[in-house]
């Protein structure tokens, strides 16, 4: 038998209903923040985010779907949105016509990293990226719509993650104050932190072997090095937050998994899903468009995993989704009516409503199950010496009450 593939999920109902009412929150708070829906392709030439989001990184290093096409072109599943949206913004010149573009998006990723709870191979992103204009505003925005949004759902162990990067000059002054202090530490460091000693010095901040955290406590402080105009940016993002009531707390250890990041980085985790608690990330990026190819432009953004928002939904259990219904389910009484069973079902999903009715010749004991089992409001029965007289029976499924109507009525349902 041939199976989904280890660490990709077949998502159908009931479930489906759940992402759909995400999904249509999700576009109901970008539309309210004046965000417009990007789609880019699933793949990507591989070189886009090999060089946005940066050779060292595990998602280049280790995690990236790649494959050769019969042109010989090497081609990448997208690992994630931020490459791929900057490489529309500047191959379509959106920075020529206007000042600001706000983006957002809903799209599969793909990563090759050990499937558990909350970590997939194929896993679903909300996002958004806005670029051209570089404000604090435009920062503390991102947190909130991403703060609001899983608000929504009524999660409560929330952890806002804030800090600053400051810009390339200082935190290459700091990466060699922090080897400085590894260096003599070296050995006692983790294998995979022996190697971001070499390659990214600061995602030893991300690691979790114990030592390597207990080493880290004294690591100096990367707040400590930024510049006036990048503290200035960072406190102004804080007394934002502070007006929209979003709770934060500073984490100068906060550095993220991708390259481009410079200034503000920030992280929402969740205490009820277990070890992949980063429920959503972003940052500001500044130096990515020009890196790509484009002009000197700046932009922010976040990105939020939705299997572990549905995770921390379904453990806090802090949100009802609506369960969907059938406005009428069509019971046939005889077998020789199933035309006109099949035309009053067209007749009223014809006139915007959720109606079903059965396709194989089953009894009326095994229909009835099944309107039960499709949550329908209403059953109309079709048959027997009322369908003789012009008529037929709707019974309201939810008080039992069932009236007798004339079949000609059912078009003005
Ligand atoms: P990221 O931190 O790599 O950032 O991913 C964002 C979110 O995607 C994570 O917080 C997590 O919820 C979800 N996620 C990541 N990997 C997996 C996985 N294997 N399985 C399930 N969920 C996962 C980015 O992707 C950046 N592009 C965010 C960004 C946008 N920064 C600026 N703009």
């Amino acid at each position: 038998m041939i199976k989904a593939i280890y660490g990709t999920k077949d998502i159908f109902s009931p479930e489906v209903f759940k992402w759909q009412q995400i999904e249509q929150l999700v576009r109901n708070v970008f539309k309210n923040f004046n965000y417009q829906e990007i789609r880019t392709p699933i793949f990507e030439e591989t070189s886009l985010f090999k060089r946005g989001i940066g050779d060292s990184t595990d998602i280049v290093g280790k995690e990236m779907y790649t494959f050769t096409d019969k042109g010989g072109t090497s081609l990448t599943l997208k690992p994630e949105m931020t490459a791929a949206v900057v490489r529309a913004y500047i191959e379509h010149n959106f920075y020529k016509q206007s000042t600001l573009d706000k983006f957002y998006y809903i799209s599969p990723m793909f990563r090759q990293e050990r499937p558990q709870a909350g970590r997939l191979r194929q896993f679903h992103q909300f996002g958004a990226e806005a670029l051209g204009v570089k404000s604090p505003e435009l920062d503390a925005e991102m947190i909130y719509v991403a703060y609001y949004i899983l608000k929504s759902f009524n999660l409560k162990n929330l952890a806002v993650k804030i800090n600053s990067l400051g810009k390339n000059k200082e935190r290459e002054i700091f990466k060699n104050e922090l080897k400085q202090y590894l260096s003599s530490k070296l050995n006692l460091l983790s294998e995979d932190s022996k190697k971001r000693f070499e390659t990214n010095v600061l995602r030893i901040f991300d690691s979790k072997d114990p030592n390597d955290i207990e080493i880290m406590q004294n690591a100096p402080n990367l707040l400590e090095y930024i510049d006036e105009e990048s503290r200035k940016h960072f406190e102004q993002v804080q007394k934002l937050l502070n007006l929209l009531n979003v709770p934060f707390e500073i984490d100068h250890k906060l550095v993220r998994g991708l390259d481009y990041y410079t200034e503000t980085t920030f992280e929402i985790t969740s205490s009820s899903v277990g070890s992949q608690s980063a429920l959503c990330g972003g940052g500001r990026y500044d130096g990515l468009v020009s890196q790509l190819g484009g002009p000197e432009i700046p932009g922010v953004g976040f990105a939020a995993g939705i299997e572990r928002i549905l995770l921390a939904i379904e453990n806090e259990k802090s949100y009802e989704f609506s369960i969907p219904c059938l406005d009428y389910y069509i019971v046939r009484l005889d077998n020789n009516l199933i035309d006109k069973v099949y035309y009053y079902t067209t007749l009223l999903r014809n006139k915007n409503y959720t109606v079903d009715c059965d396709y194989s010749n089953r009894s009326v004991k095994a229909q009835m199950r099944e309107a039960n089992k499709a949550n329908a409001n209403y059953v109309i029965f079709i048959g027997g010496e009322e369908f003789t007289n012009g008529q037929c029976s709707i019974k309201n499924m939810k008080t039992g009450e069932q009236k007798l109507i004339p079949l000609d009525e059912i078009q003005y349902l």
